[in-house]
């Protein structure tokens, strides 16, 4: 192996320091707490997880959590409501209704009811619209953890050619559009990349992966990228996270890019820890600017 491992949870942990600064300078100065609210519909395992983590790490920073936990029977109109009732509570902040949601009810319909002030996984259409425009409310949480990360690692993007594999509206639709803007999170050199975007129909697919500088995969599919896809000297970013066996695998097969590529993240241990960071950071400024 001779990439640089990019050490995603160390970031993570300096960023978290960061923002439990701010937290307590808030509160020192409004007597505003921040509080995030988390919607947790059914049972799925890995989002007991992922909700419970969220919680644990806003606890460290200073910053609330209030869990609503609703049974897998829960339909969209009780979930409207929940949604209504926190967008109206002044002391709640930040609203996270955690995916997954139960195949009866419409997802969409309940995103589009977070109020956008309060939407910190920045779902909703009018904050996608400003990321698009690049005036941003708030950052999707794992978008900016990939920013941060070659940011913080002094990995320009900046005139690179980025590939994101994936489309989703989480991760690789927000992705290209942050590193198409003119300025990122850290600054110009921490955005103004030529961008490509491949997806399941896309064409001679290694061909367009092994042109990137800087190659971000997101689509879910254990071990997917293979050293053959990835050009030598590359920086690679693995934002999956997919259960094989008892083991977490990214869908990077890190093994043999490893040998390949100047940079990469684990998984375990990658952009993961990124994301619960950036999401803390949304429900502070989310806090902040409702507290003003
Ligand atoms: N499920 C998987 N990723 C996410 C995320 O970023 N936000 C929410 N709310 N649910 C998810």
């Amino acid at each position: 192996m001779t990439a640089r491992i990019l050490d995603g949870k160390s970031i993570a942990l300096t960023i978290r320091q960061e923002i439990a600064l701010d937290v307590a300078l808030l509160v020192q100065k409004t007597g505003v707490l921040p509080c995030l609210a988390a919607v947790l519909v059914g049972e799925d395992p890995a989002s007991q997880v992922y909700v419970r983590n969220k919680e644990i790490a806003c606890e460290k920073a200073g910053i609330q959590s209030q869990l609503f936990r609703m049974p897998a029977s829960t339909t969209t109109a009780e979930l409207l409501a929940l949604i209504e009732q926190l967008n109206h509570d002044s002391k709640i902040h930040g609203i996270l209704v955690q995916l997954p949601l139960p195949t009866q009810i419409n997802e969409r319909q309940v995103l589009d009811a977070v109020l956008p002030a309060k939407d910190v996984d920045a779902f909703a259409p009018e904050n996608v619209g400003l990321i698009s425009q690049g005036r941003p409310r708030f950052l999707p949480c794992t978008p900016h953890g990939v920013m941060q990360l070659l940011g913080r690692c002094q990995i320009e993007t900046a005139g690179k050619e980025v590939v994101v594999v994936g489309r989703s509206d989480i991760v690789g639709k927000p992705l290209v559009s942050m590193f198409l803007q003119r300025s990122g999170p850290l600054g110009p050199s921490n955005a103004n990349a030529t961008v490509t975007c491949c997806h399941s129909q896309s064409q001679n697919l290694a061909e367009i992966t092994r042109r990137a500088d800087i190659l971000v995969v997101a689509i879910g599919k254990a071990h997917f990228i293979t050293a053959d896809m990835v050009r030598p000297g590359a920086v690679v970013i693995d934002v999956g996270i997919n259960r094989l066996g008892d083991r977490i695998v990214g869908d990077v097969d890190f093994e043999s890019v490893s040998n390949i590529a100047s940079a990469i993240t684990p998984v375990p241990g990658g952009i993961g820890p990124l994301t619960i960071a950036m999401l803390l950071k949304n429900t502070l400024m989310a806090a902040t600017a409702l507290s003003r």
